[in-house]
């Protein structure tokens, strides 16, 4: 079946996809998006979160044909369209909250969508929220520090503007 949605803005056509092709597949195989990490395919690591329409979703759980005529975005798409690194996506870089990095597109994104509802989450927030992305080199300290820093210059950025 051919599968038509839009991928960070832009409209996407994948030909060939059989019925039970997940999202990730679709995206890493498919349509050249290969940022999401596919870790355990069913649905317990994380590593695989985009957002389908605003809601962050494991893309290894989504059928493809679920995705017909909807929006999809991935970690790719959180930088801007010049490729310069988005605001959650820094943040990470400058903590140092990235070793292997294969749990890393998962927890931008998922850190994208809870500092899209709340801009000042408090330390038990962001465990929540992060709770279902799992980390196995970290010791998610430096992952605390990665939201934390960009929880603070979110709000600076809404405070000048
Ligand atoms: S690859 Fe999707 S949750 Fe692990
Ligand atoms: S940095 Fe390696 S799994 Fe998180």
């Amino acid at each position: 079946m051919r599968v038509t949605f839009t991928a960070n803005g832009k409209p996407v056509e994948a030909d060939d996809v059989w019925e039970g092709e997940s999202l990730l597949y679709v995206l890493r195989e498919r349509v050249g998006l290969p940022g999401s990490k596919n870790a355990c395919e069913q649905g317990e690591c994380g590593s695989c979160t985009v957002y389908l329409d605003d809601t962050p979703v494991c893309s290894c759980l989504v059928a493809a044909g679920q995705v017909q005529d909807r929006e999809v975005r991935t970690v790719e798409g959180l930088a801007d369209e010049n490729g310069e690194l988005g605001l959650v996506q820094q943040a990470f870089v400058d903590a140092g909250a990235v070793q292997c990095g294969f749990c890393t597109p998962g927890l931008l994104v998922q850190t994208d969508a809870l500092l899209e509802r709340d801009p000042q989450p408090s330390d038990t927030d962001i465990r929540e929220a992060l709770s279902g992305n799992l980390c196995r080199c970290t010791g998610y300290e430096k992952i605390m520090d990665a939201v934390r820093l960009a929880s603070a210059r979110t709000c600076e950025r809404a405070a000048s503007e």
